[in-house]
């Protein structure tokens, strides 16, 4: 049994299979097929923070793989007032055949796996989003980009960037992360990604000029300023970010063809200008929607592998 709690679990081969087995699902929902994988199975979803596109795409999606999702607020569970994480993994996983996961430390999702009868997903913590770079990445070759992309991610060292540091390090593509000083990404993350891009030949460079980074980039990226759970900094970093807005003129130091990825919820004129995030509008609702389809890969491919 596997759980997914980061990309740094996986092979560059198995991160592509769950790939291939989203695209195939989607195009059979788009050809109006069913894919009843997963019938009559059950998934329990964890929330400690909010959501809009990981509670729909994963509810929708075991909807349409011929099963059901529980959407269990830490708000309304025992686990919100104070029943340990352990427990709340020995009692679920006991009558749930996969669990997803929202939380704040990694170490929170990784204990409740260490105790979980069932895979576990996760849903994003305060170290990792994977699910989202999934749909990144598919959403990247539905565009005609891939391997040979260089992808500029300006902004926040958080939760997306770790990943991103993951995604490509595993896959060998070239990345360049440009954060304010004092907000670079985590020094475990960066030996991570050192190690794995040495097996793969990815590029990972890290630079606190936006300028240098966007260069010739062909997908552009980034992140709200402050993440959940870092609301009282808001204003702080308002001012700490300075000069990391995406605007049209930085936008135009990317190669001719770019395109801004955002994992969403956006906040504009903040990260990124209402100009450059309506010019790429399409994309990134593709980027949105292809959440549903990621999850319901990694879903069957999880499945498969008890098998
Ligand atoms: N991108 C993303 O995970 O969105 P939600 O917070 O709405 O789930
Ligand atoms: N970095 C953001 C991502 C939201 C999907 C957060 O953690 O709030």
């Amino acid at each position: 049994m596997r759980h997914f709690l980061s990309l740094k679990d996986f092979t560059k081969k198995e991160i592509l299979e769950m790939i291939d087995i989203a695209s195939e699902i989607k195009n059979e929902l788009k050809a109006g097929r069913e894919t009843p994988f997963l019938k009559n199975q059950s998934l329990g979803m964890i929330f400690e923070k909010s959501s809009t596109r990981t509670r729909v795409s994963f509810e929708v999606g075991m909807y349409q793989l011929g099963g059901q999702a529980l959407f269990l607020s830490s708000n309304d569970i025992q686990l919100g007032r104070g029943e340990p994480m352990k427990d709340t993994a020995r009692v679920i996983s006991r009558m749930v055949d996969m669990v997803m996961i929202r939380t704040y430390e990694q170490s929170k999702l990784e204990e409740f796996a260490k105790y979980s009868k069932v895979p576990v997903i996760n849903g994003l913590t305060d170290d990792y989003h994977p699910v989202q770079l999934m749909a990144d990445y598919l959403t990247m070759l539905e565009f005609g980009f891939g391997e040979k992309s260089k992808v500029a991610y300006i902004g926040d060292g958080n939760n997306m960037t770790h990943s991103w540091m993951m995604l490509a390090s595993k896959l060998g593509f070239e990345l360049r992360i440009a954060t304010p000083k004092g907000y670079e990404v985590k020094e475990q993350m960066v030996l991570d990604a050192q190690k794995f891009a040495k097996e793969s030949g990815a590029r990972i460079i890290y630079t606190n000029d936006p300028h240098a980074a966007i260069k010739d980039a062909d997908i552009v990226t980034t992140d709200v300023w402050a993440s959940m759970g870092q609301e009282s900094e808001q204003k702080q970093r308002e001012k700490d970010f300075a000069g990391f807005t995406i605007d049209k003129k930085m936008m135009n130091l990317a190669s001719k063809n770019a395109k801004l990825l955002h994992c969403l919820p956006v906040h504009r004129n903040e990260e990124v200008t209402e100009e450059v995030f309506e010019e790429n509008a399409d994309i990134i609702f593709a980027e949105a929607e292809n959440r549903l389809h990621v999850q319901k890969g990694i879903m069957v491919w999880l499945d498969r592998y008890r098998k």
